[in-house]
This record gives C-alpha cells, structure tokens and sequence, in this order.
C-alpha cells in the first residue's frame, strides 16, 4: 500500500463515529453484562463502523471498591473478559480511565456548570435515599430518621441528645447518609468519558440510559454557557430484547443482587446456578429459565423443547444447563488462558492509554480554549 493511500485510509478512519462504553471493574462479568452491553460492543467494533473505544472505568469503581489488590485483579479480569468475548486488541482502544487524567479534569470544568439540584435527579443517587426512607418505621422513627440525617455532622455526644439509637442502626444509617461526593457526582465523570471523543454511540444495558442524557445534557450546557460547538451529542444504543437480562430470581441481573449465572461460569457453577433458578409452581413453562434460555436460542428452537417437556421443571433446567456451557465453554477456554497472561493484558491498555492521550489531550485544547484557560 502507497503512502498516499495509507493517507487517505488514516483520514478517512479519523473521520468514522465513535463508540464509546465502559464497566466498571467491580466483580464477575454476568452475561447480563454480556448480552446487554458487551455483545453490541463486540459487534461493532467488528463492523467497522466506528472508532471503537472501550473502557475500564475503574475510578468510578473506586466509590465502591477500595481496595488496591482487588482492584488490580478486577481490572485484569476485566480486560481478559472483554478479550474472550471477542474484541481485538489489534483493532480497538482499550483503555483504563485512571491512565487518561483528561476524564477526571474534565469533569471538574462539567462540575462547574452542574447543579445540586440537577444531580439529585439523577436515578442512582435518587434510590441511595429511597433506601433511607425504606428502613421500616419499626426499626427508626421518621423523626428519629430525619433527625439523625440533620444532625450527623454534629459531635456523637451532642447527636445523643436527640435521639437515642442503637449501635447497629448507627451503622445502617451511616452508611446511608455518608454517601460520597464521588457517587454524587458519578454522572458528571461519566459525561466527561463519553464527550471527551466526540463519542456518537454509547453501547449500553437500560440502567445506563439515564446517564447518557446527562451527557447529553451536560454537552449542550457547555456548549450554550460558553458560546461554543467544542462537544457533539452522544446517543445510547440498547437493544431492547436485552435492556434489562433477568437474573436466577426474575429481577435484573445484577452482581449486587446475587443473582447472576458468571460469564465464564465452570460447568459445576452452571449446573449450581441453573438448579437454583427460581421456579413458580403451577406453569407450564417455568418462566426464570425460559427468560435466560432465550437469550441463548431463539423461540423457534426452544418451542419443541418446552412442549415436549411442559411441567417438566428439572428437565427443562437440565436443557438450559447443556445449551449454557456449549455457549460458554468456548469463552471460558479463551479467558483461562487469556488470565495466565497478565503481561499481554498490561501491554493492550499501555497501547489503548496511549491513543486515548493522545486524542483526549487535543480534546482538551479545544476545551480550554473555549473556557479562556488556554
Ligand atoms: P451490575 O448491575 O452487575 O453491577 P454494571 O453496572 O457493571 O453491572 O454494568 C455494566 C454494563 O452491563 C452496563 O452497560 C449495564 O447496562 C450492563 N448490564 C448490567 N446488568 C445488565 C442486565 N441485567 N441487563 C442488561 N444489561 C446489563
Ligand atoms: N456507569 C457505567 C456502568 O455502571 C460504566 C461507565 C463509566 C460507562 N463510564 C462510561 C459506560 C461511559 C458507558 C460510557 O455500567
């Protein structure tokens, strides 16, 4: 290939949209993390579409996970889990947040611009205090609550005096009230992910839409303060058949719930994991397992199954065992290997930091300019 077609090729991959997602390293990938977020990403990095930038968001992780060898290791994990499941480091950018201190710094100029008010909105922070007022009014008194909430701050001795609460419940409420500024204002560091790129694509699961708007918000509220174009409006793209994957028990899947079935699961785990799926007596069809055996054929495959078997609860989850670990057994061989090489994996996110510096840093310019700190 000449030099002026390699050009001509550069420019015209710089001129493709970019996709965006991220995860943050918390805990096991699930494959509601899988069938809602990570496929679609897969997908389109593969059609080559896009500009393809794929995250580890591990400074939102820090909210909730303080701890540095965990940390470490999810971060490892997750990397070799989005490797398995099919990207190409060759072809993307794979980043850690941590590695690229534009996001951080840009989210302190989106701070800037954001309201309380707005942030207290938001759905995530909105069902922290939902939790507050959730704890029965046997365990705490609505004024003892309200009270307890007012008067936190205050010396332990001075709060005694008024109300008298026991050692447990401090705890509980403690943990409740002293929700961290960085939880707060997780919405405005995830702005700064998405708009930093000029990010048109936000592949996500449904509990991500809310977020995607706020960068959307945020951009446009940049754009009006300072008289500018610096950001473009991002979109979330979720697939609807997979916006919410239900878990063991019916409810989304969700590391916090326990109700996952682990993406690279062994086959004692699936077979754990299917024969504690919760079935409600009485169907035909038991709709928990029906609702994750779908994910993994279509309903014309499963029809004859499900009527040869109709009431048959245990031979239907020994089906969805089988289909289980054929579809995850080939991932689980990938990532088991993929996890013997730690040095392979440091090496795709160097790479992936080096792009995302690059690009975010002439961001940035831009950013500055238009805020007069340039
Ligand atoms: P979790 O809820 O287990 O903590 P995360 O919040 O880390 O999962 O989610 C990472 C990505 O996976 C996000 O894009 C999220 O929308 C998607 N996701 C997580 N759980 C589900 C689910 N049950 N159904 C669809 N998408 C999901
Ligand atoms: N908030 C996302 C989650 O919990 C993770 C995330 C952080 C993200 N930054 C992002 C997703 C930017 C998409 C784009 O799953």
């Amino acid at each position: 290939m000449g030099p002026v077609f390699r050009g001509i090729l550069a420019v015209m991959s710089t001129q493709k949209p970019v996709m965006l997602s991220g995860i943050k390293p918390t805990g096991e990938l699930h494959i509601g993390n899988y069938f809602g977020a990570m496929r679609q990403i897969v997908e389109l990095a593969k059609s080559r579409e896009y500009r393809p930038f794929v995250m580890v968001a591990d400074y939102h992780a820090l909210n909730t996970m303080q701890d540095a060898v965990e940390m470490r290791r999810r971060t490892e994990e997750l990397v070799a889990g989005y490797l398995a499941a099919g990207l190409d480091g060759d072809d993307i950018v794979l980043f850690k947040q941590s590695d690229v201190s534009a996001h951080t710094e840009l989210a302190w100029i989106f701070d800037t611009i954001t309201t309380m008010p707005y942030l207290m909105r938001a759905h995530a922070f909105k069902a922290h205090i939902q939790k507050i007022q959730d704890l029965s009014e046997t365990q705490v008194g609505s004024v003892i609550k309200t009270s307890l909430l007012r008067n936190w701050f205050k010396p332990k001795e001075e709060r005694s005096k008024y109300v008298s609460f026991d050692v447990n419940l401090e705890r509980v409420l403690k943990s409740l009230a002293e929700i961290s500024v960085g939880t707060f204002n997780y919405p405005v560091l995830m702005a700064a992910d998405i708009l930093l790129y000029d990010t048109k694509v936000v592949p996500v699961g449904q509990d991500q839409k809310q977020h995607i708007e706020y960068a959307r918000d945020i951009a446009e509220k940049f754009n009006h303060v300072f008289k500018t174009e610096t950001f473009k409006l991002p979109e979330s793209r979720i697939l609807p058949e997979v916006a919410i994957v239900p878990g063991t028990d019916g409810q989304k899947m969700s590391k916090s719930y326990g109700n996952v079935i682990p993406l690279f699961a062994s086959r004692e785990e699936i077979i754990k994991r299917v024969m504690g799926i919760v079935t409600d007596s009485g169907g035909e069809r038991p709709e928990n397992v029906y609702a994750i055996h779908k994910l993994i054929k279509s309903e014309e495959e499963l029809a004859p199954l499900y009527t040869e078997h109709a009431g048959k609860y245990k031979a239907l989850k020994e089906a969805l065992i089988e289909d289980l670990d054929a579809f995850i057994a080939p991932m689980r061989t990938r990532y088991e290997s993929l996890m013997q090489d730690t040095e392979a994996i440091r090496a795709v996110l160097t790479k992936g930091a080096e792009i995302a510096n690059i690009e975010s840093k002439a961001k940035m310019l831009q950013v500055k300019a238009a805020i007069g700190v340039n």
